[in-house]
């Protein structure tokens, strides 16, 4: 197995002037987000949860806390994030606290994977964007989301990695660099989705914003190299650059697809 390298420990340090601009030249609007997703994108997605104002929501693997923030503020609703990346809560709880918006918007540790940390029926709508690809259990992710949520209410999650074309053990390899990835084939998130008691309301091939933004991520870093390297040393940068090069590739050749689903609890 490659070595892996640290993406997420970026979480310690992201507000470093030389992230923010990087962000800035590769979303364009920069909310914090640590992943393959746009404003016009997640505005979309959260436009399918039908939010009402003071609803509660849950973001499952929040990392920084900007995206969980930014729902609040798109919504007016409550929300709960839970990463397992102790120092991207850290991080968005320090925000939040100083911004005085953490009576609305909660963020906290939580593996999961595991059962999670809040009782049934708790919530009018799951989010979670990017993160699929690193849970190992996803059947028993997709339980407890079936728990945790009321009935008729949705969740909408990305899968940036379901394979849709010939990959090789290099390319899977490089894709995976950054941590735990579970690959699945077209057809297996539907599996889950129904095994956990799910009807299945819609769902997109998202994959060009994910080829647009590891594209322009990617070629950002390379303009910004010299600061990078003092945060993050030579070795991580150029291992990040690979990451961020297969992403584009594999993304735009569409051999690894990223698709959102839009899923409902029956009433
Ligand atoms: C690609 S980032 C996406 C973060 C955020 N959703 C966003 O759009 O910026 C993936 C996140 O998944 C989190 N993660 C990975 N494994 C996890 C687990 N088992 N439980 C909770 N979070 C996890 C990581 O810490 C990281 O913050």
């Amino acid at each position: 197995m490659s070595e892996r390298v640290d993406l997420y420990s970026s979480y310690s340090n992201f507000s470093e002037q030389v992230l923010a601009a990087i962000r800035k030249e590769t979303f364009g609007h920069d909310f914090g987000q640590n992943s393959w997703i746009t404003a016009d994108e997640y505005d979309r997605f959260i436009s399918w949860l039908r939010l009402e104002p003071g609803g509660h929501v849950l973001e499952v693997a929040s990392g920084s806390g900007g995206p969980a923030r930014y729902l609040g503020q798109q919504t007016n609703c409550y929300v709960t994030g839970i990463d397992a990346n102790e120092s991207g809560v850290e991080t968005a709880t320090q925000s939040l606290r100083e911004s005085n918006l953490s009576e609305r918007i909660t963020i906290r540790v939580a593996d999961a994977n595991a059962r999670l940390p809040f009782e049934d029926n708790t919530f009018d709508a799951v989010t979670c964007m990017d993160s699929m690809n690193h849970f190992a259990d996803r059947q028993n992710v997709f339980r407890e989301w079936q728990r945790v949520l009321r009935s008729g209410r949705r969740a909408v999650f990305t899968d940036p990695v379901v394979i849709s074309g010939p990959v090789t053990n290099d390319e899977l390899a490089l894709r995976s660099l950054v941590g735990l990835f579970l690959f699945v084939p077209p057809g297996a998130n539907e599996q889950f989705i129904a095994d956990a008691g799910f009807q299945l309301v819609q769902k997109e091939d998202v994959s060009e914003n994910a080829a647009l933004v590891a594209g322009r991520w990617h070629d950002s870093r390379q303009r910004h190299k010299d600061a990078l390297v003092q945060i993050e040393g030579e070795e991580r940068f150029e291992g990040l650059q690979k990451f961020f090069a297969a992403v584009h590739k594999l993304t735009r050749e569409k051999r690894l697809s990223r698709i959102v689903y839009l899923v409902e609890k029956p009433a």
